[in-house]
């Protein structure tokens, strides 16, 4: 008997395979680039951990096209959008989104929450954003649904601590610190809400919004938008929500917008910009953070924590691992 089914089940990306056959290529992005940590050259930091990557994608079993990556074909030696990495021999065929180094800042000065991550899906589930600004509102479960991106923010918060049944003084919104957030901070501060100014990695600040106990509530302002996308990736498998639009600076970037097939005037909701069924997210600690230890180097190896999550198995893992680079008599496992 022949059984006739409308989707090719062997067409579809093995999430958890696909989680740990691309764990060591976030972990490896991660210890090259914490090697560097307080350089002071964020461009040093972050082609440490490109090349890491790089490297290690040829000895993972997929066949992967980078969707957001490194730039385009013309400014990036590796991981730039189009690239090929792994095998195409591989039965696992996804789109790849990285960002090898997400706050290379942070990781140049030893300031907290730089990591390395990563989000895959089956073919066409992540959004080909252009390397723009996008406006975003992060929240938690919570409050999925309940809040509006062009609402004032004074309103959004007031909605956002109502769902997690606290007061406006008790709630937690990271903000970028820069200039053109100047009125949302303003807006924030005459509520009574708490904010949290970081200088950097408005992604890493996105998944703690969505994670109870992490003292973050929600997420709010301008940053990248290939930093966009793949905090959707993580918004599906935490349960969160991101609402974004892209924020083209001039007629060339909407233009590019409109060349890419995004409407640049378009709300875009988390299955919007990660519309895939199959996702995997994997983020490592390279500097300490909120959510992630950072690298620590024992003298013969390194021990990194990550965030692995699969979106159709629903499954969040915090994984530890030590990479030793020669034979080892003992293990360390306290912290240092
Ligand atoms: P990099 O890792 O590329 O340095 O980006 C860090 C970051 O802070 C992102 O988290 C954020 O989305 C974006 O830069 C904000 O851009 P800008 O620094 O131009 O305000």
């Amino acid at each position: 008997m022949t059984l006739v089914t409308d989707v090719d089940v062997s067409m579809q990306p093995d999430e958890s395979f696909i989680a740990l056959e691309l764990l060591p290529v976030v972990e490896q992005a991660a210890i090259e680039s914490a090697k560097l940590m307080g350089c002071g050259d964020r461009h040093a930091a972050d082609q440490a951990a490109t090349e890491a990557m790089r490297k290690a994608m040829d000895h993972a079993d997929i066949d992967g096209t980078i969707v957001i990556g490194e730039g385009e074909r013309d400014e990036a030696p590796m991981l730039y959008i189009g690239e090929k990495v792994g095998h195409a021999h591989s039965p696992q065929k996804v789109d790849i989104a990285v960002d090898p180094l997400e706050g290379t800042n942070l990781c140049a000065t030893g300031a907290n929450n730089a990591i390395a991550v990563m989000a895959v899906s089956e073919p066409g589930g992540l959004l080909h954003a252009p390397d723009i600004y996008m406006d975003k509102l992060v929240v938690g479960p919570s409050a999925v649904g309940k809040v509006d991106l062009d609402a004032p923010i004074a309103d959004t918060v007031k909605i956002v601590a109502e769902c997690l049944d606290r007061d406006v003084n008790e709630t937690v919104v990271t903000v970028l610190d820069r200039p053109r957030h100047e009125k949302i901070i303003a807006e924030l501060r005459k509520v009574g809400a708490r904010i949290k100014l970081i200088g950097d990695g408005d992604l890493s600040a996105a998944i703690t919004a969505a994670v109870r106990g992490t003292n973050v509530h929600m997420v709010a302002g301008t940053g990248g938008a290939p930093e966009g996308v793949i905090t959707a990736a993580a918004m599906k498998c935490l349960g969160g929500e991101i609402l974004a639009r892209l924020a083209p600076k001039d007629d060339a970037q909407r233009k590019r917008c409109e060349s890419m097939g995004v409407d640049p005037d378009r709300l875009l909701k988390t299955i919007d910009l990660a519309p895939g069924e199959h996702i995997v997210f994997i983020a490592t600690g390279v500097t300490l953070g909120d959510l992630l230890e950072g690298v620590r180097f024992f003298g013969n190896g390194a021990r990194v924590s990550s965030l692995v999550m699969t979106y159709a198995s629903q499954v969040i893992r915090f994984m530890d691992s030590i990479h030793l680079t020669e034979r080892s008599e003992g293990l360390p496992i306290r912290r240092d």
